[in-house]
């Protein structure tokens, strides 16, 4: 029986017109998928395998990604690498040979533009340089803020080692609800998110000698926001030095925001990257994954592979095919080590993907769009990026917001092919069609400030005193209509007046490092007297999704366990009952494991849980418990999410003021329930407009919580035979 099939073909790309031919080619392939060339010969005899149920995808190489070396250069050997010391690992970084060059340019610019190739040191090097020059001196601390919580911590825990202190003493990082910082801390690596919610204690950020915003391509909501705020106090302290760091893209329009601030560019140091496409589009990108690593694995030299996938879900769904198809090989293939890299992952098994690959095996690491530019994880030779990513996206004019897994940009594509080559002259596997690319890929992903809410960027500049929001100095503005309805959302919450003043209320609820309606809730708790029960929602509600597992070969204990924690109501008063139960278990592993419950994520949320409480003070709410009367817990739950409700019509659910179709999702509590009315956390679309997280409410209470948003009309109900009545019931309930 003959190997099994090296679908790669390997051609030269040729003149314009070859390139033309082929993008054709690829599209007429579209009619033809090509599955498993069975006569095939491999290419690496040493490889030899056969890979009998497995399919295999055929790709077509149609370009190269420039490189700035010679592609006959050998690969770096990881181990040896790691064997030299940390210092020699440092000198050897593309920054090092500039290091005078930049701290001179530092000093004699406030503001400098940096721009440099992904693993060029940028992140890890830059902040240390600086402090070795002195900048820290009189406790002055630098700030450098990334747009993912991952990455904050990686750098930070890497940037200690090279310096052989403590996590925490002079480096440390500070992230959403966990901060590895003390009073010794002079580098901070943080989250955008937490810098910017360090001009609400330290408008001016007087204790800050530098800032440095990196990853400015990422063009995250927060970065663009503080690309405004750290302009305007640059003007007025000119000892304060502002950096921004940013992969090969967009350096001029940031000089240009900048005032003409000068870019300086640290020479690339990258291999050319063959690219390949698919001969036909693949309808299951996962699967189409899963063969083509397989592929990649039996047919190719050694090298890891690192592949692009979209989130945690899929990211563990991958993982779990590729494992299970490995241990069916056996000792057919080499040892192929699977690792996952996802925001949620803990820091232990983060760690591990930076570990060097054992001799004889190959690596292949599935992370999210967070090793696009912001880990650089040595020794990937292989990419392998089907071309999508989850994407948040927002219709002001409906105020949905939801998360899709849509296509990625150029841009972006050509970012992930970059990763191959690294370390020697690598390959990129797309697994779409080189006309796909062409016709169907924007050229850049747009800022997220286009394609967001803005409730929580609008308070915390109102809380900043920033009043006139329209012209304010944004490097993109926001569409109009979004910033007025985020305006119009925070009066209906009370947080603004009616003249777009902060009002007492709303200053409470930008203190809370959440959601403006996550705070209004905490917020409400106090009127319901249940701020115990309302503080484990909201922690619950902040740690994602991520409660229950369900292990493939025990699916049916799992759900069962999962349905054993249903209470009338809705998945709140679930997620209530899982936490409540889990702290009697003492807060037990044992106790989650039995139950089929993420111990870490139920840790993360009592950690959040913790925060949240030490806060209560802050903004003047007590602790008290509803005595298991949920009414008050869900009326609480109302008077935050009142924006969030639908109703059960003929032809299914629709938003209360939008009339938009929505979906209950089905793994939902109240999934087979179909209450009429209900009010959800979140939106998520994937085949459908799905509601996540949803809790059964009564339509009188909206008129209830939120009188000003709600008329009585709009809530009257044709299937029902009576009114809910509204006068005299509400007012006995508000005591
Ligand atoms: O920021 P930039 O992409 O320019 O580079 P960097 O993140 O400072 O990375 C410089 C070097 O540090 C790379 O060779 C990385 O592999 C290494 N690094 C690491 O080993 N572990 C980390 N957690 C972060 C970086
Ligand atoms: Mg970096």
């Amino acid at each position: 029986q003959p190997a099994r099939a090296v679908d790669v073909v390997e051609e030269e790309s040729g003149a314009p017109g070859e390139e033309q031919r082929r993008w054709e080619e690829a599209r007429l392939g579209a009619a033809s998928l090509k599955f498993g060339a069975r006569d095939a010969t491999p290419q690496e005899p040493e490889y030899q395998l056969v890979l009998e149920e497995e399919e295999t995808i055929e790709f077509v190489r149609a370009t190269q990604l420039q490189g700035d070396e010679e592609p006959s250069a050998p690969p770096v050997p990881n181990q040896a690498q790691q064997k030299e010391s940390i210092q020699a690992v440092r000198r050897s970084l593309p920054v090092f040979p500039f290091r005078e060059e930049l701290l001179a340019a530092i000093a004699n610019h406030q503001v400098l533009i940096i721009e440099g190739e992904t693993g060029s040191g940028k992140t890890t090097q830059i902040p240390q340089y600086l402090f070795e020059e002195g900048y820290t001196k009189k406790s002055m601390k630098i700030a450098c803020t990334q747009p993912r919580r991952v990455a904050a911590m990686s750098v930070a825990a890497r940037v200690a080692r090279e310096m052989g202190v403590k996590l925490g003493n002079e480096v440390g990082y500070s992230i959403r609800f966990e901060d590895c910082t003390s009073e010794r801390t002079v580098l901070r690596y943080m989250t955008d998110g937490m810098l910017l919610r360090e001009f609400l204690s330290e408008p001016d950020l007087a204790s800050y000698r530098v800032v440095m915003v990196d990853e400015a391509h990422e063009r995250t909501l927060h970065t663009d926001i503080l690309f405004g705020l750290i302009k305007d106090v640059a003007r007025f302290r000119p000892e304060l030095k502002v950096l921004v760091a940013s992969a090969t893209l967009d350096t001029a329009r940031f000089s240009t925001f900048f005032d003409d601030a000068p870019v300086f560019r640290i020479p690339g140091r990258r291999f050319p990257v063959d690219i390949f496409y698919t001969k036909a589009p693949e309808a299951d990108y996962l699967e189409a994954c899963v063969v083509s690593v397989l592929q990649i694995h039996v047919t190719q030299p050694p090298g890891d592979i690192l592949v692009f996938l979209t989130g945690q879900e899929e990211i563990e769904a991958a993982c779990e095919m590729l494992q299970d198809r490995c241990r069916r090989l056996g000792s057919k293939i080499r040892e192929l080590l699977v690792l996952p890299i996802y925001a949620n992952l803990p820091s232990d098994m983060q760690a591990r993907i930076f570990q060097p690959t054992p001799p004889g095996a190959r690596k292949v690491v599935v992370a999210t769009n967070i090793a696009e530019t912001s880990l650089t994880i040595e020794g990937i030779i292989y990419v392998l990026d089907p071309g999508f990513c989850k994407q948040k996206s927002y219709n002001p004019r409906t105020g949905m917001e939801s998360l899709t897994v849509t296509p990625c940009s150029k841009a972006s594509a050509n970012q992930r092919a970059g990763r191959a080559g690294r370390v020697a002259a690598g390959k990129c596997f797309r697994l779409y069609t080189a006309w796909a690319y062409q016709h169907e890929l924007e050229e850049t992903t747009v800022p997220e400030i286009q394609r967001t809410s803005l409730g929580n960027v609008v308070l915390l500049l109102k809380s900043l005193g920033i009043h006139d929001l329209m012209h304010f100095d944004f490097l993109d503005p926001p569409p109009y209509e979004t910033l007025l309805l985020a305006l119009e959302q925070l009066y209906a919450l009370g947080a603004l007046n009616h003249l777009g003043e902060l009002t007492t209320s709303g200053r409470k609820m930008a203190e809370l490092p959440v959601d403006p309606m996550l705070s209004k809730m905490i917020l409400a708790s106090e009127k319901y007297s249940c701020s115990e029960e309302i503080l484990t929602v909201a922690a619950m509600l902040s740690v994602n999704n991520s409660i229950f597992y369900r292990p493939k070969d025990k699916v049916v204990h799992a759900d069962n366990a999962r349905v054993n924690f249903f209470l009338p109501g809705g998945d709140h008063l679930v997620l209530l009952n899982v936490y409540t139960q889990w702290a009697e278990s003492g807060y037990s592993s044992q106790w989650c494991y039995e139950n089929f419950v993420q111990f870490r994520s139920m840790r993360r949320a009592r950690d959040v849980r913790e925060q949240l409480e030490g806060l209560l003070e802050r903004v003047e709410v007590g602790l008290s418990s509803c005595q298991g009367d949920y009414i008050r817990v869900r009326k609480a739950i109302t008077a935050g999410y009142f924006y969030h409700t639908a109703r059960l019509t003929r032809s299914g659910y629709r938003t209360v003021k939008q009339q938009q179709t929505v979906f209950i999702h089905p793994n939902s509590s109240l999934f087979e329930e179909q209450p009429r009315w209900l009010l959800y956390h979140e939106l998520v679309l994937t085949t459908k407009e799905f509601m996540r997280q949803v809790l059964e409410i009564e339509s009188s209470w909206l008129l209830e919580v939120a009188p000003h948003y709600y008329k009585a009309k709009e809530l009257e109900d044709p299937h029902a035979k009576k009114m809910p009545k509204k006068t005299g019931k509400t007012r006995e309930e508000l005591g």
